[in-house]
């Protein structure tokens, strides 16, 4: 399915809708509707639970969307986060100066200056992609979005890019209200605004979306000393090297993470531990490993801050893609924050008696609006008669779907009294309009796991049927075992 359909399916399934859309189409800025919000807290929270509340060495923080505005000339992002514009000169549309590119000549165009990209236009006769006029030199256009604190003008202020730097800016209070101890992570999940050029794909690429990062900080001398390493060293992925991107090779290689690490497609030992528990996490909710590889950053297209970044990339309908980057930020933003905050920022260690900046070994960040996209594709399957959403059950929005086979002889009350005691313990969605084929049919293309009817034969025994949604089987089940018969199915 290409991402069209992909959309047209999320609107008329309730997943996702254009924002305000009676007032017409508003580009980047989307709404999640009742089905889709479920399923988009259930990733959320799985990813919270996974990375946070199940790890001794990792705390969460809500940092605010609009901070002190010297938050951005420290971190660079006011100096140095731009993307490349040109303009046409004759409809005077602005265009992603590197999409143009790729989509007219095939290629990536990762790591391109803007004076490359100018020369590929030139040299190859590249049109505006809506009127065939010619392009205008690529200039960076910053994708901050500004915004006004305080009565009339007020102060200049900008909506967060990026989560990391609440981090950043609050990583001392965290230490001294938590008496961490590197190696320790900080993570957040929250909104992030970027000014896109041209926001294109769907949910791929939007001017509001939300981020979930992790900050993981370890002493300098210990970078390669990832505890964990073991348990992951061995797991096999597909990498796509600088080496081989350099060589102009665009098909990864499957290789053992230890591999990777010897041939510096990671930095370090956590830099490489990182990757892989995520990589190994996607797969875990599902995702088909043959759409996932690892992409190691050619030196060019490195951002500003890091010394080395991996993408997770998925294979979307429009190429491979990041789903997920992982950068070794060194101790560049402590140490820009330490300078223009004029606060010492260094940790202090109790047992050998200094004082060091801690490293960034590596920040995972992901655009939870992108992964849920991502799943998206990867579940959605059009099967001879029906479409079915074969999501996770964990990740489904509704865990079971309740329906009396008719309004009457008491099979309605029954039903309700059974959508009452079962949503104490999982959502349920209550269906008793039409066919039970077309309402099993509704539920498949949403990802609902289980269907329970209620019959005649309910009344006689209290027994229901369960319906698996990728089998289609039916087992009859007592209502008495029903909550545990659905608790092992989740588990
Ligand atoms: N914090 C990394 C990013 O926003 O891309």
């Amino acid at each position: 399915m290409d991402i069209d359909e992909i959309a047209a399916y999320c609107k008329r399934r309730g997943l996702v809708y254009p924002t305000s859309e009676i007032y017409g189409n508003y580009s980047g800025f989307y709404d999640y509707g009742p089905v889709g919000v479920e399923v988009y807290n259930n990733i959320k929270q799985l990813w919270w639970k996974t990375f946070v509340q199940s790890r001794e060495d990792v705390v969460g923080i809500d940092g605010s969307i609009i901070t002190h505005p010297k938050v951005w000339v420290a971190s660079g992002h006011v100096e140095s986060f731009h993307d490349p514009l040109t303009e046409c000169r004759n409809c005077k549309l602005k265009w992603r100066a590197d999409h143009v590119v790729e989509d007219s000549l095939h290629k990536p165009t990762d790591g391109l200056t803007k004076e490359q990209l100018s020369e590929l236009i030139i040299k190859n006769k590249i049109k505006c992609p809506k009127c065939k006029g010619d392009l205008g030199e690529v200039k960076n256009f910053n994708q901050m979005f500004i915004t006004n604190v305080g009565p009339m003008e007020g102060e200049t202020a900008f909506l967060r890019p990026e989560t990391a730097q609440s981090i950043f800016a609050d990583y001392k209070s965290v230490m001294d209200s938590t008496r961490l101890k590197p190696p320790f992570g900080i993570a957040q999940i929250g909104k992030s605004f970027r000014n896109e050029i041209s926001p294109r794909n769907f949910l791929f690429r939007l001017r509001e979306f939300e981020q979930a990062e992790i900050e993981y900080f370890v002493k300098s001398n210990e970078k390669n000393k990832c505890v964990y390493f073991e348990d992951f060293k061995n797991l096999k992925v597909n990498v796509l090297s600088e080496e081989k991107q350099k060589q102009k090779v665009n098909d990864s290689e499957e290789m053992t993470v230890n591999m990777c690490l010897k041939r510096k497609v990671f930095n370090t030992e956590w830099h490489a531990y990182w990757t892989a528990i995520f990589y190994k996490w996607y797969l875990n909710i599902g995702i088909n490993p043959k759409n996932l590889r690892i992409r190691q950053h050619v030196s060019e297209e490195l951002s500003h801050y890091s010394a080395g970044t991996v993408d997770i990339e998925y294979n979307y309908p429009m190429g491979w893609k990041e789903l997920q980057g992982i950068a070794d930020r060194t101790t560049y933003d402590l140490k820009q924050h330490q300078e223009h905050s004029k606060q010492n920022l260094e940790y202090f260690d109790e047992e050998t008696k200094k004082k060091e900046l801690l490293y960034v070994a590596a920040e995972p960040s992901v655009g939870m609006d992108r992964l849920f996209l991502t799943l998206i594709f990867d579940c959605l399957v059009q099967e001879k008669e029906r479409m079915v959403l074969k999501i996770n059950p964990k990740l489904a929005a509704y865990k079971c779907a309740i329906f009396p086979l008719v309004n009457k002889e008491g099979l309605d009350t029954k039903a309700r009294e059974l959508f009452k005691a079962l949503s104490k313990d999982f959502t349920c969605f209550y269906d008793d309009s039409g066919s039970i084929g077309r309402r099993y049919r509704r539920q498949d293309e949403i990802g609902t796991p289980y269907c329970i009817t209620i019959d005649f034969d309910t009344i006689k025994d209290d027994t229901v049927t369960i319906r698996d949604r990728d089998s289609m089987k039916q087992d009859r089940v007592k209502i008495s075992n029903l909550k545990n018969t659905i608790m092992n199915k989740l588990t």
